[in-house]
Protein backbone atom coordinates (compact mmCIF):
# COMPACT_ATOMS: atom_id res chain seq x y z
CA UNK A 1 0.00 0.00 0.00
CA UNK A 2 1.10 3.76 -0.72
CA UNK A 3 1.04 6.28 2.09
CA UNK A 4 1.17 10.05 2.07
CA UNK A 5 2.22 11.60 5.16
CA UNK A 6 1.57 15.56 5.61
CA UNK A 7 4.00 17.35 7.53
CA UNK A 8 7.52 16.33 8.22
CA UNK A 9 7.75 17.32 11.43
CA UNK A 10 8.30 15.31 14.46
CA UNK A 11 5.38 12.60 14.03
CA UNK A 12 5.02 12.84 10.48
CA UNK A 13 8.45 12.27 9.25
CA UNK A 14 9.31 9.21 12.32
CA UNK A 15 6.16 7.78 11.42
CA UNK A 16 6.68 8.02 7.37
CA UNK A 17 10.39 6.60 7.95
CA UNK A 18 9.18 4.27 10.39
CA UNK A 19 5.82 2.83 7.96
CA UNK A 20 8.34 2.78 4.89
CA UNK A 21 10.90 0.35 7.60
CA UNK A 22 7.69 -1.94 7.76
CA UNK A 23 8.20 -2.31 3.94
CA UNK A 24 4.69 0.41 2.50
CA UNK A 25 5.98 3.05 -0.39
CA UNK A 26 5.61 6.38 1.80
CA UNK A 27 5.49 9.48 0.31
CA UNK A 28 6.46 12.90 2.71
CA UNK A 29 5.20 15.74 1.77
CA UNK A 30 5.49 19.32 3.39
CA UNK A 31 4.81 22.92 1.73
CA UNK A 32 8.46 23.69 2.74
CA UNK A 33 10.88 23.71 0.01
CA UNK A 34 13.84 24.31 1.60
CA UNK A 35 13.23 21.17 4.80
CA UNK A 36 12.32 18.91 1.55
CA UNK A 37 15.65 19.54 -0.30
CA UNK A 38 17.26 19.19 2.76
CA UNK A 39 15.61 15.46 3.19
CA UNK A 40 16.09 14.67 -0.25
CA UNK A 41 19.78 15.16 0.43
CA UNK A 42 19.55 13.26 3.39
CA UNK A 43 19.89 15.92 5.88
CA UNK A 44 17.46 15.67 8.87
CA UNK A 45 16.03 18.44 10.68
CA UNK A 46 16.01 17.11 14.12
CA UNK A 47 18.16 15.35 16.54
CA UNK A 48 16.74 11.81 16.90
CA UNK A 49 18.57 9.09 17.21
CA UNK A 50 18.53 6.42 14.86
CA UNK A 51 16.41 8.17 12.15
CA UNK A 52 19.02 8.88 9.82
CA UNK A 53 19.49 5.77 9.26
CA UNK A 54 16.21 4.77 8.30
CA UNK A 55 15.65 7.23 6.13
CA UNK A 56 18.67 7.16 4.46
CA UNK A 57 18.17 3.01 3.99
CA UNK A 58 14.60 3.45 2.81
CA UNK A 59 14.95 6.21 0.68
CA UNK A 60 18.18 4.12 -1.31
CA UNK A 61 15.26 1.18 -1.24
CA UNK A 62 13.04 3.92 -2.84
CA UNK A 63 10.45 3.25 -0.27
CA UNK A 64 10.45 6.49 0.96
CA UNK A 65 10.07 10.35 -0.80
CA UNK A 66 10.06 13.45 -0.47
CA UNK A 67 7.93 16.13 -2.01
CA UNK A 68 6.21 19.36 -1.79
CA UNK A 69 3.42 18.31 -4.57
CA UNK A 70 0.59 16.56 -2.47
CA UNK A 71 -1.84 15.91 -5.69
CA UNK A 72 1.86 14.15 -6.86
CA UNK A 73 1.60 12.09 -3.20
CA UNK A 74 -2.18 11.02 -3.03
CA UNK A 75 -1.93 9.47 -6.80
CA UNK A 76 -2.83 6.01 -5.62
CA UNK A 77 -2.48 6.34 -1.73
CA UNK A 78 -4.66 4.18 0.25
CA UNK A 79 -4.12 6.05 3.20
CA UNK A 80 -3.48 9.95 3.74
CA UNK A 81 -1.77 10.96 7.37
CA UNK A 82 -1.79 14.48 8.48
CA UNK A 83 0.90 15.06 10.48
CA UNK A 84 1.02 18.79 10.64
CA UNK A 85 1.25 21.34 13.45
CA UNK A 86 -1.23 21.85 16.07
CA UNK A 87 0.61 24.84 18.08
CA UNK A 88 -0.95 26.31 21.36
CA UNK A 89 -3.03 29.18 20.10
CA UNK A 90 -1.66 32.87 21.24
CA UNK A 91 -4.33 34.29 23.75
CA UNK A 92 -6.37 31.00 25.13
CA UNK A 93 -4.01 28.03 24.89
CA UNK A 94 -6.39 26.44 22.39
CA UNK A 95 -4.75 24.02 19.74
CA UNK A 96 -4.44 25.87 16.39
CA UNK A 97 -5.83 24.45 13.71
CA UNK A 98 -5.67 26.18 10.96
CA UNK A 99 -2.77 24.07 9.46
CA UNK A 100 -4.94 20.46 10.24
CA UNK A 101 -8.15 22.40 7.89
CA UNK A 102 -5.92 23.61 5.58
CA UNK A 103 -4.37 20.37 4.47
CA UNK A 104 -8.36 18.87 4.44
CA UNK A 105 -8.82 21.35 1.74
CA UNK A 106 -6.30 20.47 -0.26
CA UNK A 107 -6.72 16.60 0.40
CA UNK A 108 -10.31 16.80 -0.49
CA UNK A 109 -9.80 18.30 -3.94
CA UNK A 110 -7.28 15.39 -4.77
CA UNK A 111 -8.83 12.12 -3.71
CA UNK A 112 -9.82 10.03 -6.55
CA UNK A 113 -10.48 6.30 -4.80
CA UNK A 114 -11.56 5.23 -1.97
CA UNK A 115 -8.78 7.14 0.95
CA UNK A 116 -8.83 6.76 4.28
CA UNK A 117 -7.92 10.06 5.95
CA UNK A 118 -6.03 9.51 9.06
CA UNK A 119 -5.17 12.75 11.86
CA UNK A 120 -2.03 11.52 13.12
CA UNK A 121 -1.62 15.24 14.72
CA UNK A 122 -2.56 15.67 17.52
CA UNK A 123 -5.99 17.35 17.58
CA UNK A 124 -8.78 17.93 20.20
CA UNK A 125 -11.97 16.18 20.30
CA UNK A 126 -14.55 17.21 17.50
CA UNK A 127 -11.50 17.54 14.75
CA UNK A 128 -11.53 14.45 13.32
CA UNK A 129 -15.53 14.81 12.56
CA UNK A 130 -15.03 18.84 11.06
CA UNK A 131 -12.16 17.45 9.09
CA UNK A 132 -15.06 15.25 7.38
CA UNK A 133 -17.27 17.82 6.54
CA UNK A 134 -14.92 20.38 5.19
CA UNK A 135 -13.43 17.31 3.00
CA UNK A 136 -17.29 16.76 2.38
CA UNK A 137 -18.28 20.18 1.19
CA UNK A 138 -15.12 20.85 -1.07
CA UNK A 139 -15.71 17.66 -2.71
CA UNK A 140 -19.17 15.76 -2.66
CA UNK A 141 -17.91 12.60 -4.56
CA UNK A 142 -14.99 12.30 -2.72
CA UNK A 143 -15.14 8.19 -1.45
CA UNK A 144 -13.19 8.52 1.99
CA UNK A 145 -13.45 7.73 5.79
CA UNK A 146 -11.57 9.53 8.58
CA UNK A 147 -9.42 8.07 11.26
CA UNK A 148 -7.86 9.29 14.44
CA UNK A 149 -4.68 7.29 14.96
CA UNK A 150 -3.00 9.60 18.19
CA UNK A 151 0.93 9.14 18.21
CA UNK A 152 2.37 8.19 21.43
CA UNK A 153 6.27 8.36 20.99
CA UNK A 154 8.59 10.10 23.08
CA UNK A 155 10.92 12.20 21.40
CA UNK A 156 14.41 10.80 21.90
CA UNK A 157 12.85 7.18 21.57
CA UNK A 158 10.64 7.92 18.81
CA UNK A 159 11.47 5.02 16.76
CA UNK A 160 11.66 2.59 18.93
CA UNK A 161 8.31 3.90 20.66
CA UNK A 162 6.84 3.37 17.26
CA UNK A 163 7.93 0.19 16.27
CA UNK A 164 7.42 -1.67 19.82
CA UNK A 165 4.18 0.38 20.84
CA UNK A 166 2.50 -0.70 24.55
CA UNK A 167 -0.85 -0.18 22.44
CA UNK A 168 -1.93 1.44 18.81
CA UNK A 169 -5.43 3.49 19.11
CA UNK A 170 -7.43 3.68 16.21
CA UNK A 171 -10.41 5.81 15.91
CA UNK A 172 -13.02 4.74 13.31
CA UNK A 173 -16.27 4.03 12.06
CA UNK A 174 -16.71 1.72 9.02
CA UNK A 175 -15.35 -1.91 8.73
CA UNK A 176 -13.78 -0.60 5.34
CA UNK A 177 -11.42 1.82 7.27
CA UNK A 178 -10.65 -0.13 10.15
CA UNK A 179 -9.21 -3.02 7.36
CA UNK A 180 -6.73 -0.37 5.92
CA UNK A 181 -5.54 0.77 9.33
CA UNK A 182 -5.52 -3.11 10.04
CA UNK A 183 -3.02 -3.74 7.41
CA UNK A 184 -1.29 -0.55 8.21
CA UNK A 185 -0.20 -1.97 11.77
CA UNK A 186 -0.25 -5.90 10.52
CA UNK A 187 3.85 -5.91 10.99
CA UNK A 188 3.08 -5.07 14.50
CA UNK A 189 0.81 -8.21 15.07
CA UNK A 190 3.97 -10.12 15.16
CA UNK A 191 5.02 -8.38 18.69
CA UNK A 192 1.13 -8.55 19.81
CA UNK A 193 0.59 -4.98 20.19
CA UNK A 194 -3.03 -4.52 20.96
CA UNK A 195 -4.75 -2.49 18.49
CA UNK A 196 -8.03 -0.53 20.04
CA UNK A 197 -10.43 0.39 18.05
CA UNK A 198 -13.04 3.31 19.58
CA UNK A 199 -14.77 6.27 17.76
CA UNK A 200 -13.38 9.31 16.42
CA UNK A 201 -14.09 11.46 19.47
CA UNK A 202 -12.91 8.53 21.88
CA UNK A 203 -9.92 8.42 20.10
CA UNK A 204 -8.82 12.03 19.96
CA UNK A 205 -9.35 12.06 23.75
CA UNK A 206 -7.49 9.17 24.77
CA UNK A 207 -4.16 11.08 23.51
CA UNK A 208 -5.14 14.15 26.02
CA UNK A 209 -5.74 11.80 28.52
CA UNK A 210 -2.38 10.05 28.33
CA UNK A 211 -0.39 12.70 27.87
CA UNK A 212 -2.62 14.93 31.15
CA UNK A 213 -2.41 11.66 33.19
CA UNK A 214 1.55 11.23 33.02
CA UNK A 215 2.29 14.96 33.46
CA UNK A 216 0.00 14.43 36.64
CA UNK A 217 1.91 12.32 37.91
CA UNK A 218 5.21 13.53 37.57
CA UNK A 219 3.84 16.82 39.45
CA UNK A 220 2.34 14.33 42.00
CA UNK A 221 6.26 12.75 42.53
CA UNK A 222 7.24 16.54 42.33
CA UNK A 223 5.21 17.28 44.62
CA UNK A 224 5.88 14.31 47.36
CA UNK A 225 9.51 14.71 46.95
CA UNK A 226 8.98 18.30 48.05
CA UNK A 227 7.60 16.49 50.82
CA UNK A 228 10.72 14.27 51.29
CA UNK A 229 12.75 16.84 51.71
CA UNK A 230 10.85 18.45 54.93
CA UNK A 231 10.02 14.94 56.25
CA UNK A 232 13.67 13.57 55.26
CA UNK A 233 11.60 10.67 53.45
CA UNK A 234 13.81 9.27 50.43
CA UNK A 235 11.69 9.94 47.16
CA UNK A 236 13.64 7.60 45.08
CA UNK A 237 12.76 4.82 48.01
CA UNK A 238 8.81 6.53 47.48
CA UNK A 239 8.88 6.11 44.00
CA UNK A 240 9.75 2.76 44.29
CA UNK A 241 7.73 1.64 46.71
CA UNK A 242 4.62 3.13 45.21
CA UNK A 243 5.36 2.03 41.76
CA UNK A 244 5.33 -1.91 42.55
CA UNK A 245 1.74 -1.88 42.76
CA UNK A 246 0.61 -2.92 39.33
CA UNK A 247 -2.19 -0.15 39.31
CA UNK A 248 0.12 2.44 39.70
CA UNK A 249 3.46 1.52 37.53
CA UNK A 250 7.11 2.62 38.12
CA UNK A 251 7.58 4.57 35.05
CA UNK A 252 7.27 8.34 35.18
CA UNK A 253 7.88 8.79 38.64
CA UNK A 254 11.42 10.79 38.53
CA UNK A 255 11.33 14.30 40.76
CA UNK A 256 12.63 16.44 38.35
CA UNK A 257 12.43 20.51 37.37
CA UNK A 258 9.04 20.44 36.03
CA UNK A 259 7.97 18.68 33.03
CA UNK A 260 8.87 20.27 29.59
CA UNK A 261 8.35 19.63 26.15
CA UNK A 262 6.50 20.24 22.40
CA UNK A 263 3.88 17.97 24.25
CA UNK A 264 2.58 18.11 27.77
CA UNK A 265 2.62 21.82 28.57
CA UNK A 266 1.13 22.57 25.46
CA UNK A 267 -1.92 19.17 25.32
CA UNK A 268 -2.27 19.83 28.90
CA UNK A 269 -3.74 23.58 28.07
CA UNK A 270 -5.40 22.25 25.39
CA UNK A 271 -7.62 19.61 27.35
CA UNK A 272 -8.27 22.18 29.74
CA UNK A 273 -9.46 24.53 27.44
CA UNK A 274 -11.85 21.61 25.54
CA UNK A 275 -12.76 20.57 29.32
CA UNK A 276 -14.13 24.39 30.35
CA UNK A 277 -16.06 24.74 26.80
CA UNK A 278 -17.91 21.40 27.37
CA UNK A 279 -18.76 22.33 30.87
CA UNK A 280 -16.76 19.57 32.68
CA UNK A 281 -13.60 21.46 33.85
CA UNK A 282 -10.67 19.00 35.31
CA UNK A 283 -9.27 20.48 37.97
CA UNK A 284 -6.45 17.76 38.41
CA UNK A 285 -5.14 19.30 35.21
CA UNK A 286 -5.86 22.75 36.09
CA UNK A 287 -3.76 22.02 39.28
CA UNK A 288 -1.07 20.62 37.44
CA UNK A 289 -0.62 22.99 34.57
CA UNK A 290 -0.50 25.96 37.37
CA UNK A 291 2.16 23.62 39.67
CA UNK A 292 4.69 22.75 36.91
CA UNK A 293 4.96 26.35 35.79
CA UNK A 294 5.45 27.10 39.69
CA UNK A 295 8.13 24.45 39.62
CA UNK A 296 11.02 25.83 37.28
CA UNK A 297 10.29 28.70 39.09
CA UNK A 298 11.08 27.21 42.53
CA UNK A 299 14.21 25.48 41.35
CA UNK A 300 15.69 28.49 40.69
CA UNK A 301 14.87 29.76 44.56
CA UNK A 302 16.49 26.21 45.47
CA UNK A 303 19.50 27.07 43.48
CA UNK A 304 19.81 30.57 45.47
CA UNK A 305 19.04 28.80 48.86
CA UNK A 306 22.34 26.32 48.02
CA UNK A 307 24.20 29.85 47.24
CA UNK A 308 23.48 30.92 50.66
CA UNK A 309 20.30 32.67 50.11
CA UNK A 310 21.64 34.96 46.99
CA UNK A 311 23.16 34.56 43.45
CA UNK A 312 23.77 38.05 42.54
CA UNK A 313 27.41 38.17 40.99
CA UNK A 314 27.98 34.40 41.46
CA UNK A 315 29.06 32.28 38.83
CA UNK A 316 26.74 29.31 38.15
CA UNK A 317 27.75 26.36 36.07
CA UNK A 318 24.48 24.11 34.10
CA UNK A 319 24.60 21.32 32.42
CA UNK A 320 21.69 20.32 29.96
CA UNK A 321 19.47 22.98 28.74
CA UNK A 322 17.06 20.84 26.25
CA UNK A 323 13.65 19.39 28.13
CA UNK A 324 15.32 16.28 28.20
CA UNK A 325 17.92 14.24 26.60
CA UNK A 326 18.77 12.95 23.21
CA UNK A 327 16.71 15.43 21.65
CA UNK A 328 17.73 19.29 20.62
CA UNK A 329 14.20 20.29 21.48
CA UNK A 330 13.89 23.50 23.80
CA UNK A 331 10.38 24.24 23.74
CA UNK A 332 8.98 24.61 27.28
CA UNK A 333 12.37 23.06 28.63
CA UNK A 334 12.79 24.24 32.05
CA UNK A 335 15.99 25.54 31.55
CA UNK A 336 14.35 28.22 29.92
CA UNK A 337 12.61 29.59 33.01
CA UNK A 338 15.29 28.79 35.57
CA UNK A 339 18.17 30.60 33.56
CA UNK A 340 16.71 34.26 32.87
CA UNK A 341 15.10 33.57 36.72
CA UNK A 342 19.13 33.62 38.34
CA UNK A 343 20.07 36.16 35.52
CA UNK A 344 17.34 38.39 37.07
CA UNK A 345 18.73 37.98 40.55
CA UNK A 346 22.32 39.00 39.24
CA UNK A 347 23.61 35.63 38.49
CA UNK A 348 26.00 34.69 35.72
CA UNK A 349 25.78 31.48 33.76
CA UNK A 350 27.98 29.42 32.24
CA UNK A 351 26.15 26.42 30.28
CA UNK A 352 27.02 23.30 28.27
CA UNK A 353 24.46 20.97 26.20
CA UNK A 354 25.47 18.22 23.75
CA UNK A 355 22.78 19.61 20.71
CA UNK A 356 21.01 22.25 22.38
CA UNK A 357 22.85 25.34 22.75
CA UNK A 358 22.25 26.76 18.96
CA UNK A 359 18.43 26.71 20.04
CA UNK A 360 19.22 27.77 23.51
CA UNK A 361 21.49 30.74 22.24
CA UNK A 362 18.61 32.33 20.47
CA UNK A 363 16.38 32.81 24.01
CA UNK A 364 19.42 33.30 26.18
CA UNK A 365 21.34 35.30 24.75
CA UNK A 366 23.25 36.27 27.94
CA UNK A 367 25.16 33.60 28.95
CA UNK A 368 28.50 31.85 28.23
CA UNK A 369 27.96 28.49 26.36
CA UNK A 370 30.93 26.51 26.79
CA UNK A 371 32.27 23.79 24.02
CA UNK A 372 32.60 21.21 27.19
CA UNK A 373 31.04 20.29 30.63
CA UNK A 374 34.31 21.27 32.86
CA UNK A 375 34.50 24.37 30.79
CA UNK A 376 30.94 25.48 32.51
CA UNK A 377 32.90 25.06 35.90
CA UNK A 378 35.66 27.19 35.40
CA UNK A 379 35.57 29.84 38.42
CA UNK A 380 31.90 28.72 39.27
CA UNK A 381 30.26 28.80 42.49
CA UNK A 382 28.26 25.79 42.24
CA UNK A 383 27.16 23.07 39.50
CA UNK A 384 23.50 22.95 38.36
CA UNK A 385 22.47 19.80 36.28
CA UNK A 386 19.22 20.67 34.49
CA UNK A 387 19.09 17.77 32.10
CA UNK A 388 20.09 14.27 32.50
CA UNK A 389 22.19 13.75 29.55
CA UNK A 390 24.42 10.84 29.65
CA UNK A 391 27.61 12.14 29.47
CA UNK A 392 26.97 13.72 32.77
CA UNK A 393 26.47 10.70 34.50
CA UNK A 394 29.80 9.63 35.07
CA UNK A 395 31.65 12.85 35.65
CA UNK A 396 35.33 12.92 37.20
CA UNK A 397 34.03 13.64 40.66
CA UNK A 398 37.72 15.20 41.44
CA UNK A 399 38.22 17.54 38.53
CA UNK A 400 35.09 18.86 39.07
CA UNK A 401 35.86 19.52 42.61
CA UNK A 402 38.98 20.94 41.42
CA UNK A 403 37.14 23.28 39.00
CA UNK A 404 34.33 24.64 40.63
CA UNK A 405 35.40 27.51 43.29
CA UNK A 406 32.59 25.91 46.13
CA UNK A 407 32.03 22.63 45.98
CA UNK A 408 28.36 23.14 45.57
CA UNK A 409 26.06 20.67 43.50
CA UNK A 410 22.57 20.76 42.70
CA UNK A 411 21.04 18.25 41.49
CA UNK A 412 17.53 19.03 40.03
CA UNK A 413 17.75 14.97 38.13
CA UNK A 414 18.87 13.12 40.83
CA UNK A 415 21.75 11.53 38.59
CA UNK A 416 24.37 11.12 41.33
CA UNK A 417 24.14 9.19 45.06
CA UNK A 418 24.21 11.70 48.14
CA UNK A 419 26.86 9.23 50.04
CA UNK A 420 29.03 9.27 46.67
CA UNK A 421 28.93 13.16 46.63
CA UNK A 422 29.53 13.34 50.62
CA UNK A 423 32.27 11.21 50.37
CA UNK A 424 34.39 13.80 47.97
CA UNK A 425 33.11 16.60 50.16
CA UNK A 426 30.38 17.92 48.19
CA UNK A 427 27.53 20.44 49.42
CA UNK A 428 25.00 18.27 47.66
CA UNK A 429 21.53 19.16 46.93
CA UNK A 430 19.10 16.98 44.75
CA UNK A 431 15.29 16.60 44.68
CA UNK A 432 14.00 14.42 48.07
CA UNK A 433 16.58 12.81 49.08
CA UNK A 434 18.10 13.19 52.46
CA UNK A 435 22.18 13.93 51.92
C1 LIG B 1 5.44 12.79 25.62
C2 LIG B 1 4.83 11.42 25.93
O1 LIG B 1 5.66 10.69 26.83
C3 LIG B 1 4.64 10.60 24.65
O2 LIG B 1 3.95 9.39 24.95
C4 LIG B 1 3.80 11.42 23.66
O3 LIG B 1 3.64 10.75 22.43
C5 LIG B 1 4.48 12.74 23.40
O4 LIG B 1 4.63 13.45 24.65
C6 LIG B 1 3.61 13.50 22.44
O5 LIG B 1 2.47 13.84 22.80
O6 LIG B 1 3.99 13.69 21.28
P1 LIG B 1 7.95 13.68 25.15
O7 LIG B 1 7.35 15.05 25.27
O8 LIG B 1 8.82 13.39 24.01
O9 LIG B 1 6.76 12.58 25.10
O10 LIG B 1 8.81 13.43 26.44
P2 LIG B 1 8.70 12.59 27.81
O11 LIG B 1 9.75 11.58 27.82
O12 LIG B 1 7.33 12.16 28.06
O13 LIG B 1 9.09 13.74 28.85
C7 LIG B 1 8.29 14.91 29.04
C8 LIG B 1 8.80 15.72 30.19
O14 LIG B 1 8.55 15.07 31.43
C9 LIG B 1 10.31 15.98 30.17
O15 LIG B 1 10.55 17.32 30.52
C10 LIG B 1 10.86 15.02 31.21
O16 LIG B 1 12.06 15.45 31.78
C11 LIG B 1 9.72 15.02 32.22
N1 LIG B 1 9.69 13.81 33.05
C12 LIG B 1 9.38 12.60 32.51
C13 LIG B 1 9.95 13.92 34.42
O17 LIG B 1 10.23 15.02 34.95
N2 LIG B 1 9.88 12.78 35.18
C14 LIG B 1 9.57 11.58 34.67
O18 LIG B 1 9.52 10.59 35.43
C15 LIG B 1 9.33 11.48 33.29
Amino acid sequence: MKIAVIGTGYVGLVSGACFSEFGFDVVCVDQDAGKIEQLKAGKIPIYEPELDTLVKRNTERGRLSFTTDLPEAMVGAGAVFIAVGTPSRRGDGHADLSYVYAAAETIAKEIKDYTVVVTKSTVPVGTGRKVAEIIRKANPAAKFDMASNPEFLREGSAIGDFMRPDRVVIGCETEEARAVMRQLYRPLFLIETPILFTSLETSELIKYASNAFLALKISFINQISDLCDQVGANVTDVSRGIGLDGRIGSKFLHPGPGYGGSCFPKDTLALMKTARDAHAPISLVEATVSYNDARKVQMADRISTALNGDVKGKTVAVLGLTFKPNTDDMRDAPSLVIIPELLKRGAKIQAHDPVGTEEARKHMPDIDYCEDPYQTMVGADALVIVTEWNSYRALDLAKVKKLLKAPIVIDLRNIYRPDEMAQFGFNYTSLGRPR
